[in-house]
């Protein structure tokens, strides 16, 4: 692992690093994205410095320095040797007040790189019932205060599941802990709307452009009939769903297959700094 912190490689990426009032820490006052890496090269850079831009304005958090970023990602990558990994971009309110005021320090920018396993082909994932809320202040923003994944991924990992679903308020399909959710009814290839407060996944955006499909809110027990599911995410890229709760599904099947495909064969056009 190779860790930079507000502009200084780390001699020791997992030694102490961060003020113990930072806001991140203290009350989840952050943001974050997740990378990949493949050969050295980071992939879909610019598409998710517009993301971290964009949940960083959501937040309130003062305008992310692009430059800083690009500097602490090519630091990480520098004489790394990482065939596969991921980069991990936290950018938080800084040291402040032991409450949930902020206070007046500059933010805290951190970029982290460490090696990944290759994704299964397929996966199988298990409803949670707690919902997503598509209707509060952080709907759609990738902050740091995952603590309710974290809980739902563990309820889903106690019933032998790698991914937990969740449906919204209204009822419907959401997404992943840290994955969207594409499936097929009559051959058609669906995914929720953002509106329904999944986040905007790069892989998501990729897929619909690359190979189509339609964005459509159901609720989600009309999704459970589906022919097939697939998960789509950084860390997953285009992964066939096997088991839904007690539900066997083909995995991958035909069209998670023909979307991987398109996938590996159109990733290498996005690699770089
Ligand atoms: C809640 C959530 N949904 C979806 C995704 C997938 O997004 P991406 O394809 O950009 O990795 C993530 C990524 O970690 C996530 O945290």
């Amino acid at each position: 692992m190779r860790a930079w912190i507000d502009g200084n490689l780390l001699s020791d990426a997992s030694g102490p690093a961060v003020s113990v009032a930072d806001h991140g820490l203290t009350v989840g006052d952050g943001v974050f994205e997740a990378i990949k890496v493949v050969e050295g090269l980071p992939f879909a850079l610019d598409r998710h410095l517009a993301r971290l831009a964009r949940s960083a304005s959501g937040l309130g958090l003062p305008d992310v320095d692009d430059d800083a970023v690009r500097r602490g990602v090519g630091a990480v990558l520098e004489s790394h040797d990482l065939p596969l990994g991921r980069i991990r971009i936290t950018y938080t309110g800084g040291p402040a007040p032991l409450g949930s005021g902020r206070g007046d320090h500059p933010p805290t920018l951190i970029v982290v790189a460490s090696a990944m396993d290759e994704p299964p082909l397929s996966t199988t994932v298990a409803t949670v019932p707690w919902p997503r809320n598509e209707r509060g202040a952080l709907a759609g923003l990738k902050t740091t205060s995952y603590a309710e994944n974290v809980v739902a991924l563990a309820e889903a990992q106690r019933r032998g599941a790698t991914e937990a679903i969740f449906a919204n308020l209204a009822g419907h399909l959401c997404e992943g802990t840290g994955s969207n959710v594409f499936y097929v009814v009559d051959g058609e290839l669906r995914t929720p709307t953002l509106d329904g407060g999944c986040l905007a996944g790069v892989t998501r955006a990729l897929i619909l452009d690359w190979v189509g499909g339609v964005e459509v809110d159901e609720p989600i027990a009309a999704v459970a009939q589906a022919s097939e599911v697939f998960l789509a995410s950084t860390t997953r890229d285009v992964q066939g769903v096997s088991r839904w709760d007690a539900r066997e599904l083909p995995a991958p099947g035909p069209v998670t297959r023909d979307a991987l495909a398109t996938w590996r064969r159109r990733e290498p056009e996005l690699l770089g700094l």
